[in-house]
């Protein structure tokens, strides 16, 4: 078994940036939008936020109190998409249910999509347009991650547990743009084990802790762990680590995996932003 190293990757790729920024004029620039005191969105955003500093962006934290009246996050992101020097803009999920996440979405200029959740980059994603595109920071990341350890998803099973907005369904379409055969499981999905089995690339995405055991998989598989979930004070992802680690030939740890590469992504997003917008 092979550990897949994501937080070296991060290290490597922000490493890179950071170098490249040096001999920028101006610094690229992420707004970070949160609403809400979810204390798991509150971290992920700091996390987000400390990221922009490791590596030279400039970056803002605007936060709204959970009530916020729809309108005014609507006003707020036109603002931002009017700013000069704001190249990425990126509304922490979930939202308060009184707000529709589709309507903030779509107010973002899609130019400082850096989340790629807008229609206009989503499309791109979907008519295979991957140069333009911004691709959602998870997926990318774990697109990258692959490829750092030479796996090929070319012509392979690709089983994605999970549907969501944020993971599931975009990464499926990249993976698809690469060739896999990809198959999408959730939770009405009549029999998860008849499709995760003959997976050659396993990947969860639900948040529930431990649902992938060592029965599910087949021996030699690559098995990627987006979950992250709090388990008795201690952090742990959608894979039963111990078991499933003796079948698997990759496996990403939890922490350590799938989530720093989600922030290096963020930054590689921005960055394109930046050079797209010059
Ligand atoms: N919540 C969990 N993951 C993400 C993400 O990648 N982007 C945003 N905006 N919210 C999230």
């Amino acid at each position: 078994m092979n550990i897949l190293d994501g937080k070296a990757l991060a290290k490597k790729i922000k490493h890179s940036i950071k170098e490249e920024v040096k001999s920028f004029g101006r610094k690229p620039k992420l707004v970070v939008v949160l609403v809400g005191e979810d204390q798991a969105s509150l971290v992920y955003v700091k996390n987000k936020v400390q990221a922009c500093a490791d590596v030279g962006f400039s970056s803002q934290l605007d936060m709204f109190e959970k009530d916020v009246e729809e309108n005014v996050l609507l006003d707020h992101i036109r603002r931002l998409n009017e700013q000069e020097d704001v190249d990425g803009i990126l509304v922490q999920l979930p939202l308060p249910s009184h707000i529709s996440m589709h309507k903030v979405i779509d107010a973002i200029d899609p130019s400082k999509d850096v989340d790629g959740f807008h229609p206009n980059n989503m499309g791109k994603l979907f008519s295979g347009d991957l140069e333009k595109a911004f691709i959602p920071c998870t997926p990318l990341g774990i697109k990258l991650l692959l490829d750092e350890y030479n796996i090929d998803v070319k012509g392979k099973n690709v089983c994605i547990v999970g549907a969501g907005f944020i993971v599931g369904k975009p990464l499926s379409m990249l993976m698809l743009s690469y060739d896999a055969t990809v198959s999408v499981c959730h939770k009405y999905t009549k029999d998860i084990v008849e499709y995760t089995k003959s997976a050659d690339i396993l990947i969860s995405a639900t948040g529930v802790p431990f649902l992938i055991r060592d029965f599910m998989v087949k021996d030699g598989a690559v098995v990627i762990d987006v979950g992250i979930s709090k388990v008795n004070g201690k952090i742990v992802g959608d894979v039963d680590f111990e078991s499933v680690s003796q079948k698997a030939s990759f496996i990403t740890p939890v922490p350590g995996g799938v989530g720093p590469m989600t922030v290096a992504t963020l930054l590689l997003n921005t960055l394109k932003a930046y050079k797209q917008r010059l």
